[in-house]
């Protein structure tokens, strides 16, 4: 199936590593030209260096800390001038707040909401001039189930997501833009948080291994390819919805 992301001009917030690079990696070899950032600028160099390496898309890391506005905004605006023009947005990057503390919680909600909010209202204008377009947040399950102790930001902050890219759904629609939430389940990659954990606590891990019906954790791979999906031409009926895809590791219907 042609996914229909040749030559589509992508911002991807992260993307130096983890999912965000596995994502950058599908769709650069799907003929994509991608503008992602990260905090680090010599991981972003590497990163960048291995996607223009894939031979088919281009890829430009840019400097950024999500986490102020004014270098959020600097990172869409770079991107518009590298990419002259936008057709996708995806909201990867999180704050990943797990201790509940006043700087997790801030953290969280300026990365992955606020971040997120100013990455679409500084990009929407371009988004409606094309005639694919679309915005991805990377959500967590964790916006539907208790995630670990003690009570933080990263579920929330989650599930906030998921009502305001509903909300931009609802009310873009009638310019052709879309908006969808993936919630990856844990997922597995050399280095990731759950490398971590597997070397911290590999009886914790076997545990949520065992609690997963497929028996292992997701892939990287797994999440990126639903995320290029959704976000393609090839998903374009695909609307305010919020996907999981967590390989059944949260056992509920809805
Ligand atoms: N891994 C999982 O099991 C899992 C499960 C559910 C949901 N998710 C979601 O999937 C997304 C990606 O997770 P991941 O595990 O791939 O994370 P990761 O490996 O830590 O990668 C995160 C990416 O975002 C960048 N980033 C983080 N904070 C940033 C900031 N303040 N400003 C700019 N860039 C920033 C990182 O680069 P720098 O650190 O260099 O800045 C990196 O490129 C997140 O939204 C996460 O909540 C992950």
């Amino acid at each position: 199936m042609d996914l229909g992301l040749k030559d589509k001009k992508v911002i991807l917030s992260g993307g130096s590593k983890g999912i965000g690079f596995y994502t950058a990696k599908l769709l650069v070899s799907e003929g994509c030209k991608v503008a992602f950032c990260s905090r680090n600028s010599e991981s972003l160099k590497k990163a960048e260096a291995e996607l223009n390496s894939i031979g088919r898309g281009s890829a430009k890391g840019i400097t950024a800390n999500l986490e102020s506005e004014s270098e959020s905004l600097g990172f869409s605006r770079k991107s518009l001038e590298f990419l002259e023009g936008a057709d996708i947005l995806i909201h990867n990057a999180s704050g990943f707040d797990h201790s509940g503390d006043e700087e997790g919680w801030m953290r969280s909600f300026q990365v992955d909401m606020m971040a997120g909010v100013r990455l679409v209202k500084s990009t929407i204008e371009t988004l409606k001039e094309s005639d694919t377009a679309s915005i991805t947040f990377v959500g967590s399950m964790a916006s539907k189930f208790h995630f670990g102790s003690p009570p933080n930001s990263y579920g929330p902050s989650k599930a906030a997501m998921r009502v305001y890219a509903n909300d931009l759904a609802q009310h873009y629609g009638k310019d052709g833009v879309r908006s969808n939430v993936i919630s990856p389940g844990a997922v597995w990659f050399k280095d990731g948080s759950w490398d971590q954990r597997k070397k911290e606590n590999p009886k914790f891990y076997a545990a949520v291994e065992k609690k997963i019906p497929l028996g292992r954790l997701g892939t990287a791979t797994e999440i990126a390819r639903v995320i290029a999906f959704v976000a393609s031409p090839a998903g374009i009926w695909i609307n305010s919805e919020h996907i999981a895809v967590d390989g059944g590791q949260v056992a509920s219907v809805d």
